[in-house]
């Protein structure tokens, strides 16, 4: 049986505990707008994921990198698997990540940095009764995500939301990761904390991005790209089996390791 929201989510800011602020619709208990009672703070459903973020979103070095992110959300399919010929095609290239996944029929599965939910097809596909997550900080990403999800008959719980600030409570998922975005964010020893703070002891938590081989061939859009340092080193050193691997023909690198608690 699905989880309910209540049972899953949490304030991002505080991670104390959401309660329904009204309920619109008592058939629909999952989609009613939440609030915590500590921070004062509502968070409404969209129709197709709970919003965590008002206004804040992404952001960009330069208006060139702002620009061509912008086109990436528009025609995100065309324009990754056209990067991922380059790693092997795109079917190996997600294989390459997504087969590291150690997913189990019946497990809570959440990803960070959702996209277009290309990976939810890849899960549902191969792996039968799973409870699917995802968030996405850019609402376009969200928009495109959810009607394919629903093009492909997926169930997914979806919220637009800071991978940096999970609205996820402690100890609920048996599989999470994240695929392409951490070399972007601000704080990436936040955003691991924050994947091993909603992951059950002993989930196996995959990290992939692309290395500073793939970035150079970008700068060309833009601008001269910051060096890439796997952040394997920001991984909590009481984690188990902690290892970092070149994927994507030395184009990508993705981090493993067990969570300790
Ligand atoms: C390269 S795409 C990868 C999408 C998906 N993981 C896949 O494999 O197809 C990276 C995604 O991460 C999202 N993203 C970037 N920064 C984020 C953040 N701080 N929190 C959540 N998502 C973020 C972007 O909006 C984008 O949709
Ligand atoms: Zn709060």
């Amino acid at each position: 049986m699905a989880r309910s929201v209540i049972e899953m989510l949490c304030c991002p800011s505080c991670k104390g505990e959401l309660v329904y602020e009204t309920v619109i619709n008592p058939d629909e208990l999952n989609n009613n707008p939440l609030i915590c009672n500590k921070c004062n703070v509502s968070y409404r459903h969209s129709g197709a994921w709970y919003n965590f973020l008002d206004g804040t979103g992404l952001l960009f070095k330069n208006r060139r990198e702002k620009f061509f992110r912008s086109v990436l959300a528009k025609a995100y399919t065309p324009l990754t698997n056209m990067m991922f010929l380059l790693c092997g095609g795109p079917k190996s290239a997600r294989n390459e990540v997504m087969s590291r996944l150690r997913v189990k029929v019946g497990d809570a599965v959440l990803e960070t940095g959702i996209g277009y939910g290309e990976n939810f097809l890849w899960l549902a596909s191969r792996t039968e009764g799973l409870h699917l997550y995802g968030l996405d900080i850019q609402e376009e990403m969200m928009t495109h995500c959810a009607s394919n999800l629903h093009r492909w008959k997926i169930t997914a719980g979806l919220a637009r939301a800071d991978a940096q600030k999970l609205p996820y409570r402690d100890s609920v998922f048996d599989v999470v990761f994240h695929l392409g975005a951490i070399n972007l964010f601000e704080d990436k020893g936040l955003a691991i904390r924050e994947m091993i703070r909603v992951a059950k002891s002993g989930t196996h938590i995959v990290i992939a991005d692309e290395t500073e081989k793939a970035g150079r061939l970008f700068n060309i859009f833009t601008g001269s790209a910051e060096r890439v340092v796997p952040p394997v080193d920001l991984v909590p050193a009481e984690m188990k089996n902690i290892t970092l691997s070149t994927i994507w023909k030395g184009y990508g690198y993705v981090i493993e390791f067990n969570v300790a608690k």
